[in-house]
């Protein structure tokens, strides 16, 4: 299928496109679910400090996750399972205010919602008051629905997350899921529970193409795919892996738009070496 240009995406009801449109608000769950009524597609990436969101924000991105990816992607830890609370309101309050216009997404990260829907709804109060985000993720279907509903009440909007679950490494690995009659009827009934309990969107990782097509026909809320093939209503990279800063193996469905690590680290080099030298600083560059 072609891919169509944001302005061929526009919207002919006088709503804004998600990407591409102006917009002098900030993006909210009830844009995103006017998206899926049209059939338009929109990007998510995820941001975890100031900066590289108001970049994000500036290009038309119209959501922004910060994920728990922070861990692997930020924090310096090998997984998301030891991310905190604390960190994810950090990052979360950064990212907001590194932003205008995109809808922030916060990860609840694990430990922060397992116990039950009241620790689940503590937790993702705090990054609504504290780092103001307009909505919070958490992984599981059938096993989180009681958590959704209790935060969907709350008028907390829930994005859910099914299919490979990073939370759950230490039980599952880093596998393609709902391969296989049994385990695909498992991921739609995932899917249909999260729905039911009131999320506005879900996050299908790591699943058969031909399966996050079935789930995206089949439910009204949008889905949003990573290594979930091409006919999900949304897509989602973790910003690192997209733009080349992640060092050794990305996964085989990142697409790499750009290689900063080479760009960044030249540039250390080049200002080394102009240290080392003695040409920087120039006149130019110093004051009297
Ligand atoms: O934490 C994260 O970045 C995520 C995305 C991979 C969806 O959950």
């Amino acid at each position: 299928m072609t891919q169509l240009s944001a302005a061929h995406t526009k919207p002919s009801d006088g709503s804004k496109a998600l990407y591409g449109g102006k917009g002098t608000r900030r993006i909210t769950v009830r844009d995103i679910t006017l998206a899926k009524e049209r059939g338009e597609k929109w990007p998510m990436l995820t941001a975890y400090d100031a900066m590289t969101a108001s970049v994000f924000d500036e290009a038309g991105i119209p959501v922004m996750l910060v994920g728990d990816s922070a861990g692997n992607c930020h924090l310096g830890y090998e997984t998301t399972v030891p991310v905190t609370l604390d960190e994810m309101a950090v990052l979360s309050a950064a990212v907001v205010r590194g932003t205008q216009r995109a809808l922030i997404v916060a990860d609840l990260p694990f430990g922060s919602y397992q116990e039950g829907p009241v620790q689940a709804l503590r937790s993702a109060t705090r990054l609504v008051k504290e780092a103001g985000v307009g909505a919070v993720k958490l992984e599981g279907g059938e096993r989180s629905h009681e958590q959704i509903r209790l935060l969907v009440e709350a008028g907390i909007p829930v994005m859910a997350h099914i299919g490979l679950t990073p939370q759950s490494v230490n039980a599952m690995g880093y596998r393609v899921q709902g391969r296989g009659e049994e385990a695909a009827a498992q991921l739609l009934r995932d899917a249909k529970a999260v729905q039911d309990a009131g999320a506005f969107a879900v996050v299908l990782e790591l699943v058969p193409a031909e399966l996050a097509a079935e789930v995206t026909r089949v439910l009204h809320i949008p889905t949003v795919g990573i290594g979930a093939g091409p006919e999900t209503d949304a897509q989602v990279l973790v910003w690192t892996d997209m733009l080349g800063l992640t060092s050794g193996r990305v996964p085989k469905f990142v697409k790499k738009y750009a290689d900063l690590r080479e760009v960044m680290g030249n540039a250390a080099k080049a200002f080394a070496e102009d240290v080392v030298g003695g040409t920087f600083p120039l006149e130019e560059h110093s004051v009297h």
